[in-house]
């Protein structure tokens, strides 16, 4: 996507055998590019979320691994790397998935000729995630166009969280049918949840809508169930963290709430995610997949840009009090409208995704 002119991705090897990444901690207020050199660096990038979002969390524990291998490229090395990275972050699946990829590649190959090969394939790797992400936005685009041609205006989406480009390498999953719908001439309008406790809708779903010039309006995380009981939405599409074989949908902490009254106003609820989300070893998503907590401090503070332009970081509660940060929340199957994917959208439940993708989906 473009930022004042240039085409960005989120992540990019540099010439000097670093990676470049985007420090999406400074965003909406400052657009800053970082160099990550080490294993450490990758690893803390993801950590302290200069890197966010699922499919790009992957993608950066791919580079991890390549920078590792420039330090050591013993098979100690190549396996105690992938475990530092695995412990980054616990609930988006593609981090596994991604060092699962690099490990397979990874292992049969010499030494002396693994941290090439780990640059190259993790280059694949983001390629890969950009064509996914362009075709999980032309299959929901027609989901958007339907709406469109049965009603005057703009068609409303509703959003949570932030899974457009930068939590992507490029076009994000949710946000890919907003942006390919949009650039087809189909008017359409996003009603951006803030999403608190760290404010990706508001920082960052605002900020690259606004980027590409697509009608957006910022709304209180708990203003989206007011919308929908007074017809202001027409569908929900949100991404995905971690999708178990039978539907059930870990995605950014709220989601849940919003499904539930999607579904108790009949607005389409959609999570859009690729292969690399699912988790074919889970069925029960509320019972088994890992919800990462987060420091308090997330919720206890916040930061942001005064009038004068600096960037400050005040405290918003009460002094003295607790905070509980679960940053993740799990969406059974059975409030899911469907599941758009790379290869079309699927139904939210065992035996739909074993039909889209039946050479993952295990029998047992
Ligand atoms: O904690 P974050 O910012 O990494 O959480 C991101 C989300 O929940 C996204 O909606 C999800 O990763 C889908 S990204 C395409």
């Amino acid at each position: 996507m473009k930022i004042g002119g240039t085409h960005y991705r989120t992540i990019w090897p540099e010439s000097d055998g670093a990676v470049g990444i985007i420090d999406q901690t400074r965003l909406p207020h400052a657009f800053e590019t970082l160099k990550l050199s080490t294993l450490e660096d990758a690893a803390h990038a993801i950590r302290v979320m200069q890197v966010r979002g699922a499919p790009l969390i992957g993608v950066t524990a791919a580079y991890g691994l390549a920078l590792a291998l420039r330090a050591d490229a013993s098979d100690a090395g190549l396996e105690s790397a992938a475990k530092t990275l695995a412990a980054t972050r616990p609930t988006a699946v593609n981090l596994a998935w991604a060092l699962n990829e690099m490990l397979t590649f990874l292992r049969p190959i010499a030494p002396a000729e693994r941290a090439a090969a780990a640059f190259a394939k993790a280059a694949q790797l983001a390629d890969e995630d950009v064509e996914t992400c362009r075709r999980i936005g032309a299959h929901g685009k027609a989901i958007i166009e339907d709406i469109a041609k049965k009603k005057d205006g703009p068609v409303n989406v509703l959003t949570h969280c932030n899974a457009g480009w930068i939590a992507c390498v490029d076009w994000g999953t949710a946000l890919s049918p907003i942006y390919q719908a949009h650039d087809a001439g189909i008017p359409v309008h996003v009603w951006v949840d803030e999403t608190r406790p760290r404010n990706q809708g508001a920082a960052l779903t605002a900020f690259e809508l606004g980027a590409h010039g697509v009608p957006h309006t910022v709304i209180a995380d708990n203003a989206g169930g007011h919308l929908m009981q007074h017809g202001d939405v027409d569908l929900c599409i949100v991404g995905c963290d971690r999708l178990t074989a039978a539907g059930d949908a870990a995605n950014k902490i709220g989601t849940y709430l919003k499904a539930l009254a999607a579904k108790d106003n009949g607005v389409p609820f959609y999570f859009a995610l690729p292969l690399s989300t699912i988790d074919w070893t889970l069925f029960d998503g509320v019972r088994d997949i890992p919800i990462e907590e987060r420091d308090a401090r997330e919720l206890t503070h916040m930061t942001g840009r005064t009038d004068g332009g600096d960037i400050v970081t005040v405290q918003v509660t009460a002094p003295g009090s607790a905070g509980a940060n679960p940053a993740f929340d799990v969406t059974p199957a059975r409030l899911i409208t469907g599941i758009i994917t790379e290869r079309g959208v699927s139904p939210a439940s065992r035996e739909g995704l074993a039909a889209t993708y039946p050479e993952y989906a295990r029998t047992a």
